[in-house]
């Protein structure tokens, strides 16, 4: 009998307690770094939040925070982030994916990221990285899409291809897991030939919006490479070593270039139309010259490129003129001589035998 009250009055209890568990906030939204962030069990979320500085991180502790996987944080003002996001010696483990986007940062260095190695998806579009310590992204082993999107500072084309190299070297095996990296829109127009060796698995490969003119890779490198994207650029010719040096490759976007639809061009051309590669936006890959190919769609392009076009506008002006140069001559001739010998001289030794053409004009 009293055994039995007394676990009733044990399960009331706990009951009452349980009760008043759910109403108090949880360490999480409790530790929240306030004005301006969401937080619940796995997700801290500041939008816009206008911090002037990165000491918002500070205050995100791996003990209050022992589950957080998701970090958005954005529309903030942090600059120099080289000392590191987090209070040092902590490490949030289950943090995988981290939303930086436009924050102003613009110093990033092997201590930024250093709590957190277990980070697969990382997010710096919009913002002003001017600077880079060594092996910046080292220290997440697992990283697997990189954007940096509108990321990079303005600087001189050479200056700026040393920045992308420093951003992806790493110290021993490095980037590993990196499948997915995007470049996209950051005024590129140089990159040194062994930028991406060091991402051994890198798989898609974003560079559209830049003013690259070439592309050129050292060999060895991007080996596991299939899909590439140059839409938007600067290039006026591909050549086919693209394709040496790329062994992976099957998806190509070279869509929205100035080409220069040519005999240069026509290896590559021919080797496009096999059916082995896809190109993307086919339908929006024109040629900007020369003139008698211009707004031309370089896939539906049906002449040998290294042959000057039959139908072209260059030609008809050309014919025109020759044709304008006999008609005159003869005239001319036949003024001066009317003797009909004379006349089978001068029109076989102008060169003008077209059958097809002189009727239009004589
Ligand atoms: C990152 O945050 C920005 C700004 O809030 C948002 O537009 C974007 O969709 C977010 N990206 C991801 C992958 O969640």
């Amino acid at each position: 009998m009293c055994r039995i009250d007394a676990l009733l009055a044990t399960l009331l209890l706990l009951i009452v307690f349980a009760h008043a568990g759910s109403r108090l906030p949880s360490q999480e939204v409790a530790s929240c770094p306030k004005p301006g962030c969401i937080c619940n069990r796995t997700h801290v979320t500041c939008l816009n939040s206008r911090f002037r500085n990165s000491d918002v991180f500070q205050q995100i502790h791996e003990r209050a925070f022992p589950y957080i996987d998701t970090l958005t944080m954005t529309g903030n003002n942090f600059g120099d982030i080289s000392d590191g996001l987090f209070t040092e010696g902590e490490v949030h483990k289950s943090l995988s994916l981290m939303n930086l986007t436009g924050n102003g940062i613009t110093k990033v260095s092997s201590l930024t990221f250093k709590g957190t190695p277990a980070l697969q998806f990382l997010y710096l579009n919009k913002n002003n990285i001017k600077q880079a310590g060594r092996y910046p992204f080292e220290s997440m082993k697992r990283l697997r899409l990189l954007d940096l999107t509108d990321a990079l500072g303005r600087r001189p084309a050479e200056s700026k291809a040393d920045l992308i190299s420093v951003l992806l070297e790493t110290d021993r095996r490095g980037l590993v897991e990196l499948a997915e990296l995007k470049l996209s829109n950051n005024h590129i127009e140089k990159l040194h030939k062994d930028t991406f060796c060091k991402v051994i698995g890198l798989r898609r490969l974003d560079l559209s919006e830049n003013n690259l003119t070439s592309f050129n890779v050292a060999k060895n490198c991007l080996q596991s490479l299939e899909a590439l994207d140059l839409s938007r650029n600067s290039f006026t010719t591909f050549s086919t070593t693209l394709w040496d040096s790329l062994e992976s490759l099957s998806a190509l976007d070279i869509s929205r270039n100035p080409l220069h639809c040519d005999c240069t061009l026509q290896p590559f051309v021919m080797l496009a139309k096999q059916e082995k590669y896809s190109f993307v936006n086919q339908g929006k890959t024109f040629c900007a010259s020369p003139p008698n190919r211009a707004g031309r769609n370089l896939f539906e392009l049906k002449e040998d490129l290294c042959k000057p076009s039959s139908w072209g506008l260059g030609t008809f002006i050309l014919l025109l003129a020759i044709s304008s140069a006999c008609l005159f001559a003869y005239r001319h001739y036949r003024s001066r001589t009317p003797k009909r010998s004379g006349f089978q001289f001068g029109y076989s030794g102008l060169d003008c035998e077209d059958d097809a053409v002189r009727p239009e004009f004589v």
